[in-house]
């Protein structure tokens, strides 16, 4: 797909799968490339959506799924409408840590709440879905102990049980089989250098697909 209008690209997983270290390597290839790359996450990215985070990921709270389901899509909403559609309307890339595939993964799969709820917040308050996404795909086992590695205490939703994330994994990888030409498996099992490897290899087929 040539990059020559505005193209928004995600990058999904698990927890522990290594997100930010490809973040950065697609950022700086982009970049070499000449082109103009607009950085985000999910939830966040705004001053809005960065609050909204801070409520969603704090352990203090106890919020019930179907709250955790309209704050992801509040903060969305701002992000889309702030930041996403105006840089996509100048032509650059937008490239987010996390998109609406996250809500399908973990609200949808992980609290079981109805997909037809998520699949009508999307059409109605985002609009949009990624031209890319990688999805880093890693065991859960694997993915909580690298997360348990880093040292830093884990938030509200890192604290969920193994058979959570199961399901997280599974929601990823059907969305996956649905739509192979948009969704991209990367084994984010390997080292990190294959992993970024790969990635970036997904990433010059599909920009000259
Ligand atoms: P992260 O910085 O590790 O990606 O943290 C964001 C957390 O929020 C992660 O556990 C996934 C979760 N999340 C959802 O549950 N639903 C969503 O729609 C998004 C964007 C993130």
């Amino acid at each position: 797909m040539p990059l020559n209008s505005g193209k928004l690209i995600s990058i999904e997983g698990g927890e522990g799968a290594g997100k930010t270290t490809v973040f950065n390597a697609i950022r700086q290839y982009l970049g070499e490339a000449g082109l103009t790359v607009v950085g985000t996450r999910e939830p966040g990215g705004t001053t809005v959506g960065e609050q909204i985070r801070e409520l969603l990921l704090s352990p203090d709270h106890r919020i019930v799924p179907e709250a955790e389901l309209l704050l992801m899509f509040a903060s969305r909403a701002q992000l889309v409408q702030e930041l996403i559609r105006p840089a996509l309307a100048q032509g650059h890339v937008v490239l987010t840590d996390r998109f609406t595939d996250a809500s399908f993964a973990y609200q949808g799969g992980g609290r079981g709440l109805p997909v037809a709820h998520i699949e009508a917040l999307e059409r109605d308050f985002v609009g949009i879905r990624p031209d890319l996404t990688l999805l880093l795909d890693l065991g859960v086992e694997q993915g909580m102990a690298r997360a348990q590695s880093r040292g830093q205490a884990l938030d509200r939703i890192e604290q969920e049980r193994t058979d959570f994330f199961l399901r997280v994994r599974e929601t990823y990888l059907q969305r996956a089989a649905q739509e192979p030409q948009r969704i991209v498996i990367i084994d984010a099992s390997q080292p990190q250098d294959a992993v970024v490897r790969q990635v970036l290899t997904a990433l010059a087929r599909w920009m000259s697909a």
